[in-house]
């Protein structure tokens, strides 16, 4: 059995790691901030997974230094063809970037699905794995390591940019439903209907589906997630030259909502069709 390298052991590292060890597979973490490891340690790992965080920028696009620092920093240990799988979350097209920098690696897009509140349940037992490899024995390398991790999961082989946009496009969808249920419960309110009489039955249709559609107290979707993705999608398209005007409502919706419920002086009140479930609205 391979060692697996991970580098960054937060919420996602650490459960990457975990799960790994769960299912007998050796693992090197590599966390500098913690503390934990050495750079010298990776140089066995035939696949390292990159488990660094990706803020947002300033101007709302996901920031990727650490990303690029993180595998400068460690990539002159690595042996030749050692493969980096991408688990943050990045624009489409940042691990071709890395591809043409380090010619001697390869790199790879694994997404995370895992939602922070329930990490291993949802990191081993995610719906699929999505693989973007450049290469065929790349890709093998993965699908063999996920399956000891998520061995229920169908994986999905595909480019490392299809594999970035299933990441940001999932993320979008998932924003926009909370957004929707938002918007919904408040036309519901105005014929003095609570959104919860009306989220159950139109979440039982199969088409729609049940999640993400509570409306918490604070209104719209948070998290660490899904608004620095969103935005970072919007960004990335405005790069690529198209404007998303309903990604952009949907953000600007979102903020509008949340400062509106924040300055509420009184929480809101029971009769008003909201509950106070966190976890649907802000994961993964
Ligand atoms: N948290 C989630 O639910 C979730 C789900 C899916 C995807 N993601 C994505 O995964 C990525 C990581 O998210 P997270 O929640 O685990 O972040 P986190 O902040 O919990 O963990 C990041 C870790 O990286 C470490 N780190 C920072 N700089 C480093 C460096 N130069 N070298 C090595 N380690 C370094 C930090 O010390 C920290 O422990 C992000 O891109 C995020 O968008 C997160």
């Amino acid at each position: 059995v391979v060692t697996v390298g991970i580098v960054g052991l937060g919420v996602v590292g650490g459960t990457v790691q975990r799960a790994f060890a769960d299912a007998d597979v050796p693992t090197q973490g590599y966390d500098p901030l913690l503390g934990i490891g050495a750079i010298e340690d990776l140089s066995s790992c035939p696949a390292v997974f990159l488990c660094v965080p990706t803020p947002s920028a300033p101007d709302g696009s996901h920031d990727v230094s650490v990303v690029f620092s993180s595998v400068g920093e460690i990539e002159r240990r690595l042996a030749d063809e050692t493969v980096i799988a991408v688990k943050s979350t990045v624009p489409p097209g940042t691990c071709d970037r890395l591809a043409a920098m380090y010619p001697r690696l390869e790199f790879a897009s694994v997404p995370e699905f895992l939602v922070a509140t329930a990490p291993m349940e949802t990191f081993t037992g995610p719906d699929r794995v999505v693989i973007g490899a450049r290469s065929g024995k790349t890709a093998a390398l993965l699908a063999d390591l996920m399956s000891r991790v998520a061995p229920a999961a169908p994986a999905m082989v595909v480019r490392p940019i299809e594999a970035e946009l299933v990441k940001l496009c999932s993320n979008a969808m998932l924003a926009s439903r909370v957004a929707m249920a938002n918007e919904l419960a408040e036309v519901c309110r105005r014929f003095g209907v609570p959104w919860p009489k009306i989220q159950g039955a139109v979440g039982l249709d199969r088409r729609i589906g049940p999640s993400h559609l509570t409306v918490t107290s604070e209104r719209g979707f948070g998290g660490a997630c899904l608004p620095k993705d969103l935005d970072g999608l919007i960004a990335s398209a405005a790069q690529a030259l198209y404007d998303t005007p309903l990604l952009r409502a949907i953000s600007e919706f979102n903020l509008a909502i949340r400062d509106e419920a924040n300055s509420r002086l009184e929480p809101a009140s029971a009769g008003d069709g909201s509950r106070p479930e966190r976890d649907l609205a802000s994961a993964p």
